[in-house]
């Protein structure tokens, strides 16, 4: 028997949460991936739950194992796959939040043989992935509210404040990597998240639990009722 506690914040609200990496397969065996461990998607899917959010988490390839059996995973692989769960589970959500760590591109086509070792050099043809964000923000209704990552190393706010826009998200939380105990693989996280009406709320460097804490409370607090 579990014994936690869940508020009735987000009762009868759908959640969903996409997290972790994508694997874009070269050939049967290989893939281009990412260092995302999906922590940080798995802590604010865990956090919607205890608010009382109904959750799906879409993830893709991690290590990370959900603490409450009442979250629906789904599990992908490549982006495409996480794109179509998305797209599905985004119809009557009233929150998604994207902090999946998405392969930007994927090999034009994936070899059905083991390509073999030959020459010195060796490139792989790759065309862009689709935007999940984007595409939600397009087909975003009245009440839903969107929420995407942006991982920046140079002009962060800047850069940040572009995705929020091109991609119509109600918020974006700007992951600093500019802190070495903040980002890909630690426990801990220092972020900044901006919201579509200006305001500006900085999260300073905690947990990656509490910062998933203090995100939802953000999500709660502007959530279009
Ligand atoms: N994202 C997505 N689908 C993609 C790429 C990104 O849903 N194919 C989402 C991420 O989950 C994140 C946000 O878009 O919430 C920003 O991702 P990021 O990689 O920072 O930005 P990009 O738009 O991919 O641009 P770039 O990598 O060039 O900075
Ligand atoms: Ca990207």
């Amino acid at each position: 028997v579990e014994h936690f506690f869940r508020s009735e914040d987000l009762k009868g609200k759908k959640a969903i949460v996409t997290a972790g990496p994508t694997y874009e397969a070269i050939d049967p065996v290989r893939f281009i991936g990412n260092h995302s461990s999906g922590k940080m998607g798995f802590a604010i899917a865990e956090e919607l739950y205890l608010r009382g959010a109904d959750v799906i988490l879409i993830t893709g390839p991690t290590s990370q194992q959900v603490a409450y059996k009442g979250i629906q995973v789904k599990h992908v692989v490549s982006a495409d796959e996480m794109y179509d769960a998305a797209v599905h589970a985004f119809d009557g959500a009233a929150i998604a939040v994207m902090s999946a760590a998405v392969a930007d591109y994927k090999p034009v086509q994936a070899a059905v043989e083991k390509i073999k070792k030959k020459q010195e050099a060796w490139s792989i043809d790759m065309v862009k992935n689709k935007d999940i964000l984007l595409q939600l923000g397009q087909q975003k209704k009245a009440g839903q509210f969107l929420m995407g990552f942006a991982l920046e190393t140079h002009n962060e706010k800047e850069n940040a404040l572009a995705k929020l826009k091109t991609k119509n998200a109600d918020a974006i939380v700007l992951n600093s990597l500019n802190d070495k105990d903040a980002g890909f693989g630690v426990d801990t996280n220092t972020v900044t998240i901006f919201h579509q009406s200006g305001n500006e709320t900085k999260v300073s460097l905690k947990p990656k639990k509490e910062v998933a804490s203090d995100i939802v409370s953000f999500i709660i607090k502007h959530l279009h009722v």
